[in-house]
């Protein structure tokens, strides 16, 4: 039977792609829509300015939005998908918990606290069992899990294929979709013919998310990886998915074949989100290129090329689906990991 779902800030732009791609999904049943009080009372179909290139679910469109409050949710729903902006996420969230709820946030508030796991589950799905310290520290029947950064979860499952090399030093440098600062994020004057090297606080999420997920979780304690870390951020102008230029420098020797061979062999996982493979490695220089790429696994692969030498270390591009692998796709992703783990 399908486990009965809610989504938190439904409205917005990652809550309409949890909504496309929670509606056909066979473990999952959409039972509440939340968001502002300025849409509570309203259908779906009048409250959400629809913008996914899918039409509206029908069944969703003449569902009634309620507040953003654990009462105003049905007892019957037993998870969570959380779309809002990190301060109301960071107001309301733990109170959901409280109540029971397990939610599974997107939200960037407490992505960094030591109690809350922070996954990619074909990267770290064993950090989820954190939520056994979280719930002896915290008294919650519910339960807290986010995803990361949409450009931290570009590069790190790269950069997870690399591990056994040892990962000492990593330079990343973004080139980020307008999508990923929402609909009404950067306005079209700004950015037609124009490319804007500043994403307040995205840098320190790159640097810092990467380290703790690929840290080592003991069962009590999560170890942030030691590796050094520097982002840079730009916004372009493409609509959807993210391209990155990183450069790894190791503590064993790395050719371009090793890295290749360990991207192209690193394993997907046996949820109904993951795809197969997690990494296409490209050996055309000029790709990947968001256009063509960003749907490759339906939004959920990472895609890899240009993988070469160079006096950095290895360099290579990588790109995700902002607001599929990104954002919606990773909390429906870790929505699968914990029904799979035993928390729903
Ligand atoms: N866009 C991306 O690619 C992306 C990627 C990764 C993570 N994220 C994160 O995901 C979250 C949502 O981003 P978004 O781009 O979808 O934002 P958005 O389009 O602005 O949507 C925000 C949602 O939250 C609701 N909301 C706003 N204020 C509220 C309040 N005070 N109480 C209850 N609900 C409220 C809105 O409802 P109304 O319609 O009623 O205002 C709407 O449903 C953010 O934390 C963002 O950082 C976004």
């Amino acid at each position: 039977m399908a486990v009965r779902v809610g989504v938190l800030g439904a409205t917005g732009a990652v809550g309409q792609r949890l909504i496309q791609l929670l509606d056909p999904h066979p473990e999952f049943e959409i039972a509440a829509l939340t968001a502002s009080d300025s849409s509570a009372g309203k259908t779906y179909r009048q409250a959400a300015k629809w913008r996914v290139d899918s039409p509206i679910p029908t069944d969703v469109a003449e569902m009634t939005v309620t507040a953003t409050e654990p009462d105003a949710v049905p007892d019957d729903v037993d998870m969570l998908f959380s779309s809002l902006p990190s301060s109301v996420g960071a107001a309301v969230e733990p109170g959901f918990c409280e109540e029971g709820y397990v939610v599974s946030s997107n939200s960037s508030n407490g992505r960094m606290d030591d109690d809350i796991p922070l996954v990619i589950p074909e990267v770290n799905a064993e950090h989820v069992d954190l939520l056994e310290v979280q719930r002896d520290e915290r008294g919650w029947d519910g339960a807290l899990l986010k995803n990361p950064n949409c450009s931290t979860i570009t590069f790190v499952p790269t950069l997870a294929a690399l591990t056994d090399f040892g990962l000492e030093k990593v330079h990343v440098s973004t080139l980020q979709a307008v999508s990923g600062a929402g609909y009404d994020g950067v306005s079209s004057m700004e950015i037609i013919d124009n490319a804007i090297p500043f994403i307040g606080s995205e840098e320190d999420k790159l640097e810092t998310e990467s380290r703790k997920l690929l840290g080592e979780f003991d069962g009590a304690e999560l170890t942030h990886n030691g590796m050094d870390v520097a982002a840079s951020c730009n916004r372009i102008p493409t609509i959807d998915g993210h391209l990155e230029n990183v450069w790894v420098e190791t503590e064993e020797e790395l050719t371009v074949d090793d890295a290749a061979d360990a991207m192209r062999e690193y394993p997907s996982l046996d949820l109904r989100s993951s795809p197969d493979p997690l990494i296409h490695v490209f050996e055309e220089p000029d790709r990947p290129q968001p256009r063509l790429d960003r749907t490759l696994g339906d939004g959920m692969a990472i895609a890899a090329g240009g993988i070469q030498e160079s006096p950095f270390g290895l360099q290579y591009n990588c790109l995700a689906h902002n607001t599929i692998r990104g954002a919606a796709g990773a909390s429906v992703l870790n929505g699968e990991l914990l029904l799979e783990n035993g928390y729903i």
